[in-house]
């Protein structure tokens, strides 16, 4: 079981680190459970300074570039983040795919240079509300996942584009659902992301294809993001 919170273009590097060191012996009390969390660029630094040392929080990156240095402007590479002792990267957020154009080629080229370079990924994959109306759920899974290696540091985030940010979660019939048609594609555990909070995480994480939650909003307080750990060591000491 993995839990994953992703705080997307929030806290800054002072925030960052006063945040990490509240929440830095977190993962001690969550046997079972691998807890990460993946502030933006300019905050890694001071996240790790805030968890220290022998912190069994784990960090990761929003993005990664595939080569190891270059000119990329803007970009960041899996060896800069090594150096740091970050130890994966989010690649393929519908963010990125919404707004940056971020295309399934981009996504695979970043998880296997990040993969290549020894960090660990999370692909993220999911339609949108459109493509799920229009019938399409599976056959834009299928695109997605093709794109995606297959390797025993990559995991996969199921994120309907539809369930992010937006207070509407799948039930979890719809996330255990696309989790298991996923499993048919892919070897790779399968996180759940979309609106996961304190009140739904433990239904969610209950799903047997469900393999941890990817945490937006509700990773951001420490409250509610230590709820969400909680119930996923439930989950995974039910399994
Ligand atoms: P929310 O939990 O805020 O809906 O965000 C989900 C997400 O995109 C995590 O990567």
């Amino acid at each position: 079981m993995l839990i994953a919170g992703n705080w997307k273009m929030y806290k800054g590097a002072h925030e960052a680190r006063r945040f990490a060191a509240q929440i830095r012996h977190l993962g001690e009390r969550t046997p079972g459970v691998d807890v990460v969390v993946c502030p933006p660029f300019a905050s890694l630094q001071a996240t790790l300074e805030g968890l220290g040392e022998g912190s069994a929080i784990r960090v990761y990156a929003q993005n990664v570039h595939w080569e190891l240095e270059g000119a990329y402007t803007g970009e960041v590479s899996p060896s800069m983040l090594l150096e740091l002792g970050v130890e994966g990267a989010i690649v393929g957020h519908s963010e990125r795919r919404q707004y940056f154009g971020e295309t399934d080629e981009w996504v695979r080229r970043r998880a296997e240079g990040a993969l290549e370079a020894g960090l660990s990924v999370i692909a993220c994959v999911g339609e949108s509300e459109e493509e799920r109306e229009a019938g399409e759920t599976y056959a834009v899974l299928e695109r997605q996942v093709a794109s995606l290696p297959r390797h025993e540091r990559l995991v996969i985030a199921y994120e309907p584009v539809w369930a992010i940010g937006t207070g509407k979660t799948a039930t979890p019939e719809i996330a255990q659902d696309a989790h298991a048609f996923i499993k048919t594609l892919h070897p790779s555990a399968v996180l759940y992301g979309g609106s996961v909070k304190p009140e739904n995480a433990a239904v969610l994480l209950a799903q047997p294809d469900v393999d941890g939650a990817l945490v937006g909003g509700a990773s951001l307080e420490q409250h509610s993001f230590e709820a969400i750990c909680a119930a996923a060591v439930e989950a995974a000491a039910a399994a």
